[in-house]
């Protein structure tokens, strides 16, 4: 394509201004970073990958009346989405005890919890993402509390949905993170599902093995990270045939 001008570079992803007004390229790149940052890599197709995997989920919340940003992909990485002013929130949704709630509280990895926790953290980097409570968002004006009653209940429902699809695939989905954002329509606006959703946001353990599918391979230097995030792309049938051969050639060089 034909460079837009950039409108914002993130840790995983590029937004460029989109061909109509109201629309945003989104350009899915290979780089993982964790830890706020300090660790950083480049993984061979994992843009191609979340691309994907992003694409149809968000495709199949559409269709469930799941409102979201995404209109069509574009090619292998980029994808046009409806511009979105993004509340500053990342919405934790968790099923099973890991990462970040295990150190916080002292629960064992892998301790099913007894109903869907929905947990919201600051998007602050410099901040390291602090927990925040619906008060504290409340507060200091994050979001209101007709927008925060449609974030917990859009959260649970995509919860529903996320859990079933991959259990259809023999995963688990362990937890996951998204974000929001405000459409607007005129004066008025409505409260969307935005980012992305991919093994970089979501916890995703094998039924059989118990074998890591998503970024925790990364954070934790498991390695396979590509084999995986294909795995699962290639279970939910969205695995990009192209690539399986850049794949390939990748694997080769290395
Ligand atoms: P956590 O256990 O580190 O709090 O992560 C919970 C889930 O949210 C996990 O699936 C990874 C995802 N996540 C992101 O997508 N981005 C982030 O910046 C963080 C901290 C977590
Ligand atoms: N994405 C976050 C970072 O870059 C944290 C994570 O996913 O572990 O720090």
């Amino acid at each position: 394509m034909s460079r837009k001008s950039k409108l914002y570079e993130g840790k995983a992803k590029i937004l460029y201004e989109g061909p109509e007004p109201g629309t945003i390229i989104q350009y899915f790149k290979d780089d993982a970073t964790a830890f706020n940052n300090q660790k950083h890599a480049t993984l061979a197709g994992k843009g191609v990958l979340n691309n994907h995997i992003s694409e149809f989920i968000f495709t199949q919340l559409g269709k469930i009346g799941v409102p979201n940003h995404f209109i069509r992909r574009l090619s292998m990485r980029e994808q046009l989405i409806k511009g979105v002013e993004i509340i500053p929130l990342e919405v934790i949704i968790r099923n099973i005890a890991a990462g970040s709630i295990c150190k916080r509280l002292g629960i064992d990895e892998g301790t099913a919890l007894p109903r869907p926790l929905v947990e919201f953290c600051y998007k602050a980097d410099e901040l390291g993402d602090p927990v925040v409570s619906e008060d504290h968002i409340l507060t200091f004006g994050w979001a209101n509390e007709y927008e925060l009653e449609d974030i917990v209940s859009l959260a649970l429902r995509i919860n529903d949905y996320m859990s079933g699809l991959m259990a259809g695939i023999g995963i688990t989905l362990v937890d996951f993170k998204l974000e929001f954002g405000r459409l607007y329509e005129g004066d008025d606006y409505m409260t969307v599902l935005a980012d992305e959703i991919s093994p970089d946001s979501c916890r995703l353990w094998d039924n059989k093995t118990g074998e890591k599918m998503d970024k925790d391979r990364f954070r934790r230097d498991l390695g396979g990270e590509i084999e995986a995030y294909s795995e699962v792309a290639r279970r939910l049938g969205v695995l990009p045939s192209a690539d399986v051969a850049d794949l390939d050639n990748h694997r080769k060089r290395k």
